[in-house]
C-alpha cells in the first residue's frame, strides 16, 4: 500500500534521486569511529543539529500555549509547567535542550578548531559558523526572558547592561534590545519576536549555507 503510494508520487515528481543523494553519500574513513575510535569527535556537528531539531519541535508546541505579554506570560508558563498534560516534559526538553545545544555547539567548534578544519578552503564556513554561534547565543538570551519571572527579568537586565558597556554604541544597543529605556513590556514582545521569528529564520539560512558548503567541500582530511 505505502509502496504503491510512493511509486505513484515518484512517477510524477521523481523524488527518489533527492533522498538517494543524501542516503548514498559516503563519508571518509577517518571520520568513522568503527575504524578509528578518536573519530567520535566528528559527531558533534550532527548532534548539534539533532538538538536544534528538538528545540524547534518542542518550541513549536510551547508556542501553542505561551502568551507573550507581561500579564499572561508567567501564568501561561506556569499552566504549561504544572497543569497541561505532558507540558512539563515538553518545557523540560526545551529548557535542558537549550543548554545541551550550546555544549554540543562548543564541542563541535573545538573539534573544527583542533583539527584545523577552519583552514583553506573552509575559511568561509568557519565565518558562517561564527555567525551561527552568535545566533545560538541570541536564541539563549532572548528565550531566557520569556518565562517573565524574577530570574528572567534580572538576567536580562544584567545582559542588557553588559551590552550597554560597549564603547560608543553600547547605549544604542541597549535601547534597541529593550525597545526603550527599561526592561519592560516592549522588551518581552521584542524578545519573543526575536526568539521565534527573526533568529530561527536567520539560523535556517545560515545552516543551509553551512550544509551546502560541507557537501561541496567535503569533510576535511585526517590530521
Ligand atoms: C547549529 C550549529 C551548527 C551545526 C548544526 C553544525 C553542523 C555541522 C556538521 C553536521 C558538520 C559536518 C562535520 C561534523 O559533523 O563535525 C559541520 C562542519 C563544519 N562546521 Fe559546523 N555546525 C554548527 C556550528 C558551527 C560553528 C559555530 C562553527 C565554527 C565557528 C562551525 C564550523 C564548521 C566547519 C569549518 C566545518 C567543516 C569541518 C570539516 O570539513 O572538517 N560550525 N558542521
Amino acid at each position: 500500500m505505502l509502496r504503491a503510494i510512493y511509486d505513484w508520487v515518484d512517477e510524477r515528481l521523481d523524488i527518489t534521486p533527492i533522498w538517494r543523494d543524501v542516503a548514498d553519500h559516503e563519508v571518509p574513513e577517518h571520520v568513522n569511529p568503527a575504524h578509528h575510535f578518536s573519530a567520535f569527535i566528528y559527531c558533534f556537528g550532527g548532534l548539534t543539529f539533532f538538538v536544534v531539531v528538538i528545540q524547534i519541535l518542542s518550541g513549536m508546541f510551547l508556542a501553542l500555549y505561551y502568551v507573550p505579554d507581561i500579564v499572561n506570560a508567567h501564568p501561561s508558563v506556569s499552566y504549561l509547567q504544572n497543569e497541561l498534560a505532558m507540558g512539563a516534559i515538553v518545557r523540560g526538553m526545551h529548557h535542558w535542550g537549550a543548554s545541551v545545544a550550546i555544549v554540543m555547539l562548543f564541542l563541535h567548534t573545538l573539534r573544527v578548531f583542533f583539527t584545523g578544519s577552519y583552514k583553506h578552503p573552509r575559511e568561509f564556513n568557519w565565518i558562517v559558523g561564527m555567525l551561527i554561534f552568535l545566533v545560538m547565543i541570541g536564541l539563549g538570551f532572548t528565550g531566557y526572558l520569556l518565562p517573565w519571572d524574577n530570574k528572567a527579568y534580572f538576567a536580562t537586565k544584567v545582559g542588557v547592561e553588559i551590552a550597554a558597556s560597549v564603547p560608543f554604541v553600547g547605549k544604542y544597543i541597549a535601547t534597541f534590545l529593550q525597545g526603550g529605556d527599561i526592561v519592560g513590556a516592549v522588551t518581552l514582545e521584542r524578545f519573543f519576536a526575536l526568539h521565534v521569528f527573526f533568529l530561527p529564520a536567520l539560523l535556517f539560512m545560515l545552516l543551509a549555507v553551512h550544509f551546502i558548503l560541507i557537501r561541496r567541500q567535503g569533510i576535511s582530511g585526517p590530521l
